[in-house]
């Protein structure tokens, strides 16, 4: 059990996620890529260790684990969380843009949450849904104002599902959060779970290649993302039963102000997921494939959200491989699509110590 522990504990490290995620939680809850001691000691899965081993090995530090959903009670409260769930995976039935309902038309495209989100937002660096709820309100650099659990959702729906927001009051929002409030269950004020967001791999020095990526994309994600990248539907010719294969690209994909068309969070999480069925533990494209084939991912025409200039209203902290101006380093949109990003870094750096009145460190 100790050595469990110790692994466990190596895993949990946090680091600096500047450019990572915007969101406020992102900064405080990344975590590097667990060091391959966990494959190399049998495929030790903190995700996998029961509370007795974790009761063992310090009663200070409990291990979480992913509560179960089936043993919820089947009252007022079980149904709205399974609900919630159901909405997760299976989004477009309910608020999709094809649904019979109209005024249920929230998402603009027929994508499922969890088709980024996986395994219904438990996976770990598959962008999961546990643990996050505590950590809201919280300041977003994206809006420059504190935003609600209802807001980030809606971030959601108006750039990844390329739609609309949903009201605070509507059904589905209060099913949405029961769920990811849910998915918190145990989660102590100001603990940081291992897994969060995308997971880091490290940076190319040069910039990431579309061209290169495209080769990459022929070999690895065309089989089941499809030579346009539209993805296969499951019921044609419409799209009423959502995705087999979503899309990456096009008009029924995420818009071009959502934190997929970043490359730094493409790359990471086709790292750590794509091909699907692949995990942290056991990826299967090299960094450098990775940095390449989500260039070209980025790359390609997608839905274009209004307004964008106005994110981020505070330019030093724009990620910075935010896709679209305006920006205050001076470098061009190319290189913030495609890196590199270590000089962009030193360059908002040097500004932010110049706006704080003390000389840059070199
Ligand atoms: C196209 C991919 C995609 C889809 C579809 C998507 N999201 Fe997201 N979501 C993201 C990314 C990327 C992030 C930011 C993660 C990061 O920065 O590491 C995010 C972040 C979030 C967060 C904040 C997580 C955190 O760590 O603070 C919530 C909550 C969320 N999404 C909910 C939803 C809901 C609900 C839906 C469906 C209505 C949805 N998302 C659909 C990609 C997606
Ligand atoms: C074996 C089939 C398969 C292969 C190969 C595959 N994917 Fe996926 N991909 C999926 C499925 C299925 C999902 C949705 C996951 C879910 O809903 O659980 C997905 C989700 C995604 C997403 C997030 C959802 C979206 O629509 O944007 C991206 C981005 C992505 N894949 C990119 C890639 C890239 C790039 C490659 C090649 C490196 C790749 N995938 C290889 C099946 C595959």
């Amino acid at each position: 059990m100790g050595l469990c522990y110790k692994l466990f504990r190596a895993d949990v490290r946090p680091h600096g996620s500047e450019g990572m995620d915007v969101e406020g939680l992102g900064k405080l809850a990344r975590w590097d890529r667990p060091p391959r001691a966990h494959v190399g000691s049998g495929g030790f899965d903190p995700w996998f260790v029961g509370t007795s081993s974790a009761q063992e090995a310090s009663p200070a530090q409990p291990i979480w684990t992913v509560p179960e959903i089936g043993a919820l009670p089947s009252n007022t409260y079980g149904r709205l969380v399974r609900r919630g769930r159901d909405l997760i995976t299976a989004t477009y039935a309910y608020i999709g843009p094809e649904v019979a309902d109209r005024a249920k038309r929230f998402a603009g495209n027929n994508l499922a949450c969890s088709n980024c989100h996986l395994q219904a937002g438990t996976k770990k660096f598959g962008i999961p849904l546990f643990g996050l709820f505590g950590a809201f309100p919280h300041y977003s650099a994206r809006s420059g104002a504190q935003i609600t659990i209802e807001d980030r959702i809606n971030f959601c729906m108006t750039r990844s599902m390329n739609g609309r927001p949903l009201p605070a009051g509507v059904p589905e929002m209060q099913a949405l959060v029961s769920y990811i409030k849910f998915l918190s269950t145990g989660v102590s004020p100001g603990q940081l779970l291992p897994g969060m967001g995308t997971g880091k791999m490290p940076e190319l020095d040069r910039a990431a290649d579309p061209a290169r990526g495209e080769t990459g994309y022929a070999n690895a994600c065309v089989a089941c993302h499809g030579p346009d990248g539209a993805g296969i539907r499951r019921s044609l010719p419409t799209t009423d039963l959502g995705y087999m294969m979503p899309p990456l690209w096009g008009n029924d994909s995420f818009n071009d102000g959502a934190g997929m068309a970043r490359l730094i969070t493409a790359a990471n999480f086709l790292h750590f997921n794509m091909p699907h069925g692949v995990d942290y533990l056991n990826p299967q494209l090299s960094p450098e494939q990775a940095w390449d084939i989500a260039a070209y991912v980025v790359s390609r025409p997608r839905p274009h959200k209004a307004g964008l200039e106005k994110d981020f209203p505070d330019l030093l902290e724009k990620p910075v491989d935010a896709p679209y101006g305006p920006y205050a380093d001076g470098f061009s949109e190319q290189q913030h699509k495609y890196g590199p990003f270590a000089p962009i870094r030193a360059a908002i750096a040097k500004l932010k110590a110049e706006q704080k009145g003390t000389p840059a460190p070199r």
